[in-house]
């Protein structure tokens, strides 16, 4: 490992941790989204003291809408919904995807790493093909490779800027993973620390609002309230909450009110309490629907408010935007692509010409099995790193029998084995273990 030179500036001692938020433009956000993802990310950004990268993650949204319109005006809703409700650009960086052409670059890199296998394995791609399966479609029917690709692309969006937290839903987990394996197959394969490698960060205590119907709250319900609609329509959805038959006086329950965990995603602690107390007492579903309208409208007027104002100048959205990608780039994107593309071996043609040592240094020796057969008409294998010899097998009798045994060993499964090889001269089984831990790493 080349580990002589520093890679961005994820060694230095001053370094602040690096927290990235994606937000993909789907249409007109919700309290669902609002109460679940876009209130705790700003909270949350405001108590750590990180490096804060948000970002519209306009180029996934190209996966799934294919109007461009749809694309330009859920862009523009969505940037002015995370201004209008407390995004502060003067201490967090707020950019747009598709403006650090970079990513798109880097995910080519990384599309190099990634094994196709393990995209095969990915949920949205693999949903894709069970529902085609169960509807007796061809696997990939209708699945562009834009879905199928989602998780590199996600991977360059976190890599790009050495993001160290990444805070998630559950259901993205396996993405983050994923940029994870695909940061350090690359580290692995080119010899340093290019990439730092992300964690998934989930908050439970995250509300996720019921709906107005109860369910939770998701445009496949129909049942949301739209987080910017006015007033009026604030009210009316707010009067069509389902709630049970009883009248004014009798006690209600809290216990499954989709009113009460409404309010109380909104309310402080006292007014929830209290909200508590008038369902025991009774209080009627119509004064308690007013009393959540009042409460969620005191809550969203004022960012309604800078909302309008926004809205009214996507200009100033537009310019925010730029400047955030054009300083981003100087000061990360540029230089860490330029540093990817030199460890590739993407180079100038008349760059010094590469050197007999690094043609051979350590990090381009892969473990690798060979599998052979001798004169004495037995099967045999051997694994080797470069010229170096680590184990060598008996002989088999056939080769699906020495094929076998290999499969095992890069399972990691060196159990019952050892009849089976024997290490090579100097060898260790810590530097066998180490070789195969590559294997493990491998998508299968
Ligand atoms: N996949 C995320 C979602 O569906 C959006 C996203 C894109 C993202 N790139 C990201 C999230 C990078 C975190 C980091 O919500």
């Amino acid at each position: 490992m080349r580990t002589d030179f520093d890679i961005q500036t994820i060694h230095m001692s001053s370094y602040r941790t690096r927290i990235l938020t994606g937000i993909k433009p789907s249409g007109m956000p919700h309290l669902g989204n609002y109460a679940g993802a876009i209130r705790p990310a700003l909270a949350s950004a405001q108590a750590a003291d990180a490096e804060n990268f948000y970002f519209l993650a306009d180029l996934h949204s190209l996966i799934n809408t294919h109007d461009p319109a749809r694309v330009h005006r859920s862009t523009l809703e969505i940037a002015a919904t995370w201004l209008a409700c407390g995004l502060d650009v003067e201490k967090n960086w707020f950019y747009r995807q598709s403006d650090i052409p970079e990513i798109t670059e880097l995910t080519w890199l990384l599309t190099c790493m990634a094994g196709k296998g393990q995209l095969n394995r990915a949920h949205a791609y693999k949903a894709a093909v069970d529902k085609n399966r169960a509807e007796g479609e061809d696997d990939d029917a209708g699945v562009s490779a834009g879905l199928f690709m989602y998780p590199v692309l996600m991977a360059a969006d976190i890599l790009i800027f050495a993001a160290n937290k990444v805070p998630v839903g559950r259901d993205q987990i396996q993405h983050i993973e994923m940029a994870r394996d695909f940061g350090q197959r690359f580290n692995h394969v080119y010899g340093a620390d290019y990439f730092a490698l992300p964690e998934a960060v989930i908050d439970e205590n995250v509300a996720t609002l019921p709906g107005l119907d109860g369910r939770k709250m998701s445009k496949s319900y129909d049942n949301t309230i739209p987080l910017f609609c006015r007033p009026a329509e604030l009210e009316k959805r707010i009067m069509s909450i389902l709630t049970d038959s009883r009248a004014p006086g009798e006690p209600k329950d809290i216990e499954g009110s989709a009113l009460f965990q409404l309010y109380q995603a909104f309310a402080t602690a006292e007014e929830t309490t209290a909200m508590r107390q008038a369902f025991a007492e009774g209080i009627g579903w119509g004064d308690a629907k007013k009393r959540l309208y009042q409460r969620m409208e005191a809550e969203i007027a004022p960012l309604r408010e800078r909302y309008d104002a926004l809205i009214a100048r996507p200009d100033a959205i537009e310019s925010i935007l730029q400047d955030n990608a054009h300083r981003l780039r100087e000061r990360y994107a540029k230089p860490l692509l330029e540093k990817l593309r030199d460890a590739v071996g993407l180079r100038n043609l008349s760059a010094v010409p590469v050197s007999a040592a690094e043609n051979t240094r350590e990090k381009t020796a892969v473990p690798m099995f060979k599998q052979y057969r001798e004169q004495d008409g037995k099967f045999y294998f051997k694994l080797t790193l470069g010229d170096v010899l680590l184990l060598q097998s008996r002989g088999f009798d056939s080769p699906k029998e020495a094929g076998q045994c290999v499969a095992a060993l890069k399972a990691g499964n060196t159990q019952g084995l050892g009849q089976d090889f024997v290490l090579a001269d100097g060898q260790t089984p810590q530097a066998l273990a180490d070789a195969l831990a590559y294997f493990a790493q491998e998508p299968s």
